[in-house]
């Protein structure tokens, strides 16, 4: 049995060197998994710990050691929001959704898709009871687009992509290409936070749920029509490019791509970066901006070329 978990976690560690910043585990995986768990001595459960992907929601340890039948009584007490009751899901959002967006600027046709993004009613109805729905910002003349996965707990709490840690991180690298956040475009390929039915955690976004929110985004690029989009990991490049031709990020990673005519590079999410303090990756993904700053014709210093070096 021991060899099975060792093989689950090789699995996940694989993914996260792969860019993989969240893997999906339904209700039913997590009691078979705690049942192969229990009473099975594990004397690595230290270096377990250390190697466990930093940026998870701690879980409580009323959850962690939970037999299958608390863990059932758990997800029974987790509060039912009424809300959630009667939207969509997940699984049956409806079609995606069709628009047309008025004539006049760019601002005037931002406005109108913020708008209507806002009042999805499937967006309203997949976001957390409090929370808010997330919609791109930045520079409606930007160059560069950036395009992450989906917002965060801070994101879904501030109402705008990239506000987080990640953002944070997301900031500097924008700062080291010598632009400034306000001079570029930001959004998601997601307009809400994927949830779990323990309201716990994150988990990546259904396909369902990407071609849900793909006109959305699409139309946020044909009102910015920007030199080039940077998409910021899997979920992203997947979203971008077509879940059913891209399989990995490192299939994409640092090549150009299309969306909708527009350029696309992708590269290494932020948050990967955070949890992986490997000089080499830092300068891979520099490598992938360089290629994003060359083909918008921005200055590069020797300084900047030798980022990471
Ligand atoms: N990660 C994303 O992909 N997007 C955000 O907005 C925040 C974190």
């Amino acid at each position: 049995m021991r060899a099975e978990l060792e093989s689950v976690i090789d699995e996940l560690k694989r993914l996260r060197k792969e860019g993989v910043q969240h893997v999906y585990v339904s209700d039913a995986s997590i009691k078979q998994l705690q049942n192969s768990i229990e009473g099975v001595p594990f004397p690595n459960e230290q270096k377990l710990e250390s190697n466990a992907p930093t940026s998870q929601v701690e879980i409580p340890e009323r959850i962690r050691s939970a037999t299958p039948e608390e863990f059932d009584q758990i997800l029974k007490e987790v509060p039912s929001d009424p809300k959630k009751d009667t939207s969509p899901g997940p699984n049956s959002l409806g079609v995606p959704p069709e628009f047309k967006l008025p004539e006049g600027s760019k601002q005037d046709k931002w406005d109108a898709l913020k708008e209507i993004v806002l009042s999805c009613p499937t967006c309203v109805a997949n976001t957390r009871d409090g929370y808010k729905t997330v919609f791109g910002v930045g520079n409606l003349d930007a160059d560069i687009f950036f395009c992450g996965e989906a917002p965060g707990a801070e994101e879904e709490e501030q109402g705008e992509p990239f506000v987080g840690k990640a953002g944070q991180l997301l900031n500097k690298m924008i700062k080291a290409m010598g632009l400034d956040r306000s001079d570029v475009y930001i959004g998601n390929i997601m307009n809400w936070r994927p949830q779990l039915p323990t309201r716990v955690g994150n988990r990546p976004p259904t396909k369902e749920e990407i071609e849900f929110c793909l006109p959305y985004l699409k139309a946020q690029v044909n009102v910015v029509r920007p030199k080039l989009i940077v998409a910021l990991g899997a979920t992203a490049a997947k979203g971008l490019l077509g879940a059913d031709t891209v399989r990995s990020l490192r299939e994409v990673k640092g090549v150009w791509r299309e969306f909708d005519g527009t350029p696309v590079i992708s590269t290494y999410h932020p948050s990967y970066l955070l949890r992986n303090d490997s000089k080499r990756d830092k300068r891979s993904a520099w490598e992938d901006l360089l290629k994003a700053m060359e083909r918008c014709a921005l200055p590069i210093s020797d300084k900047q070329r030798g980022y990471f070096l």
